[in-house]
């Protein structure tokens, strides 16, 4: 059995969700949070030790102002509602992605990474404004300023999941079959499941299920 330490998600599907059921994308991510309660929940029953979670990606500034504005509000209200939640749950809340945020958001952030950095029972890692190539071209940028050598060793030092392991298992809900700019290094050798409902449907069970799935791989690594 694989021992699984590391999820990640790409939450995809929100906007479908909230145009079928609610004639409203931004009703799809409003539901979304739902969703992410119950994933936070199961993953420490599964004694999962980082979920890191795709939350806006460095593409997604190309979306209407209005859906921006949303989610970003949205997001806001989770920092200051739920971060109480996450401490008690003794959950670390780290935000990964360029961190050029709004005045607010940026307080937002610091005071519940500040709240929750000596929490030990899961750490969730919050892609916020996150771009795979922006954080690669950042990282060798580091690496050849500090004129060590360069081998993989010393360059993922630069990523900022640096202290962070791998992830072991991807998940991508909402029926799309791509990684969208999302940790391209870190999911090498990670197994990835593309689960057909959207996100807001997307439930402990089916979590479960993957999870099982997930648990029986034989994982080579380029061996036999
Ligand atoms: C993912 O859901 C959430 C974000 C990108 C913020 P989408 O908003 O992409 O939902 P669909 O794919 O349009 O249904
Ligand atoms: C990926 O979903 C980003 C997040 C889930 C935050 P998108 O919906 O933005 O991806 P594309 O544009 O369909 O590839
Ligand atoms: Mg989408």
């Amino acid at each position: 059995m694989n021992p699984l330490n590391h999820v990640a998600i790409i939450m995809d599907g929100n906007g479908r969700w909230g145009i079928k059921n609610k004639n409203s994308r931004n009703a799809g991510h409003k539901e979304g949070i739902k969703t992410v309660e119950k994933i936070i929940k199961q993953s420490i029953k599964e004694k999962i030790k980082y979920l890191t979670l795709f939350a806006f990606s460095t593409e997604n500034w190309r979306r209407p102002k209005k859906e921006i504005d949303y989610l970003f509000n949205l997001l806001e209200i989770f920092l200051s509602d739920k971060i109480d939640n996450l401490y008690k749950q003794n959950i670390k809340l780290k935000i990964i992605g360029n961190k050029n945020l709004t005045k607010k958001l940026t307080k937002l952030i610091k005071r519940a990474e500040k709240k929750t950095s000596k929490n030990k029972n899961l750490q969730i890692n919050l892609a916020l404004n996150y771009g795979s190539k922006d954080e690669l071209i950042n990282a060798f940028k580091l690496l050849k300023k500090s004129n060590k050598s360069i081998n993989e060793k010393n360059f993922i030092q630069y990523l900022q999941t640096k202290k962070i392991p791998d992830p072991d298992l991807l998940i991508r809900t909402g029926n799309t079959k791509r990684l969208s700019n999302f940790l391209l290094w870190q999911l090498a050798y990670s197994e990835i499941f593309f689960e057909k409902k959207l996100w807001p449907e997307f439930n402990e069970k089916d979590f479960k299920k993957i999870i099982k799935n997930f648990k029986s791989i034989k994982r080579n690594y380029g061996s036999i």
